[in-house]
């Protein structure tokens, strides 16, 4: 079962007057707030709280989905791909959000969110601001964005640390912002390695391990080229690339199980667990009766830092 904080979230949110500055960020958010609406409960990540979040023309979008529910359902149950991106964004969440709940249980006390867009850790999660620090990682604009929208309480409770993963270094903003190397940290980096060149991914993950103790954990997903994909899979992402790179964030991080397991063991990382999309289905959407799927392209990994 996903964690459930006893108390609601912190304070309500107005609803955004416009959107985020970031259309992935918020394509994302979108995704999960879409399958608390067109999937069967129980969700696999329930997100509703990101909702307020959304532009206004997303949430108006999402408000007409109960009435297409079963057309959308319909095509979606001849054609799975089309229910794909949505299975990968609520499987990814709950992933990470199992493992971190699991590192919090074991006692570290440094969370991270690399890429947190819009991801609603500290809104959602009032107990995980009080058990630990947590602190987001994102460009200047969306941590802009993102710290005017949401309720001092959580804003209070986060470190916010601006860093352009392409150009700047991690580890030094992290280690500024007050991140110890003197006790393990936990991070989360979703939805994010396939906007980052393959040398930014590399500088990425050692600059993290620089920063992380011994024990540290961090949790990411990541997409693979398409070459030995199924068709269906190829032209999903194929259009999803297109897209992605008509919205300025074109998808140029698509790696190889190899070359991440290199990049982490070069970093003193070990990668310790590593889920392919037909493991994810069968442990997450198997022995459901809606039609979420999880395309071929998508996998996600937990990794380890090394003594
Ligand atoms: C698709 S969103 C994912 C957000 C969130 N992790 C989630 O799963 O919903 C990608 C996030 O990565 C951030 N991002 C992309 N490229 C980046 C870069 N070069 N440096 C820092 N953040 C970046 C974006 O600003 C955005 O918030």
């Amino acid at each position: 079962m996903q964690h459930r904080a006893e108390e609601p979230p912190q304070g309500a949110i107005a609803p955004a007057q416009a959107p985020p500055p970031c259309r992935t960020a918020e394509g994302a958010a979108a995704l999960r707030v879409w399958h608390t609406i067109a999937d069967d409960a129980p969700a696999i990540f329930d997100d509703r709280a990101v909702r307020a979040l959304l532009g206004p023309g997303t949430r108006g979008l999402l408000d007409l989905l109960p009435g297409s529910a079963w057309g959308l359902r319909a095509l979606e149950g001849m054609q799975p791909e089309l229910a794909a991106l949505r299975g990968q964004a609520v499987v990814r969440a709950r992933f990470a959000e199992d493992a971190l709940d699991r590192a919090v249980a074991d006692g570290c006390r440094q969370l991270l969110i690399l890429g947190a867009g819009l991801d609603t850790t500290g809104l959602r999660r009032p107990d995980l601001l009080r058990a630990a620090t947590l602190t987001e990682v994102d460009r200047p604009s969306m941590q802009a964005w993102k710290r005017d929208h949401l309720p001092p309480a959580v804003t209070e409770g986060t470190r916010f640390v601006p860093v352009d993963f392409q150009s700047e270094r991690l580890d030094e903003r992290l280690s500024a912002a007050g991140v110890s190397c003197g006790s393990p940290l936990f991070a989360t980096w979703l939805g994010c390695t396939y906007y980052l060149s393959p040398p930014a991914i590399q500088a990425s993950l050692a600059a993290l391990g620089r920063v992380a103790a011994p024990g540290s954990e961090l949790v990411l997903d990541y997409w693979l080229p398409t070459e030995r994909l199924p068709w269906h899979s190829q032209v999903l992402l194929q259009g999803v690339g297109l897209t992605l790179a008509s919205q300025q964030d074109p998808l140029i991080g698509l790696l190889e199980p190899d070359t991440l397991a290199r990049y982490a063991t070069e970093a003193g990382w070990r990668v310790a667990e590593e889920r392919t999309a037909a493991q994810l289905h069968a442990y997450w959407l198997a022995s459901r009766r809606d039609s979420l799927s999880i395309p071929a392209f998508s996998r996600c990994a937990r990794l380890v830092r090394e003594t």
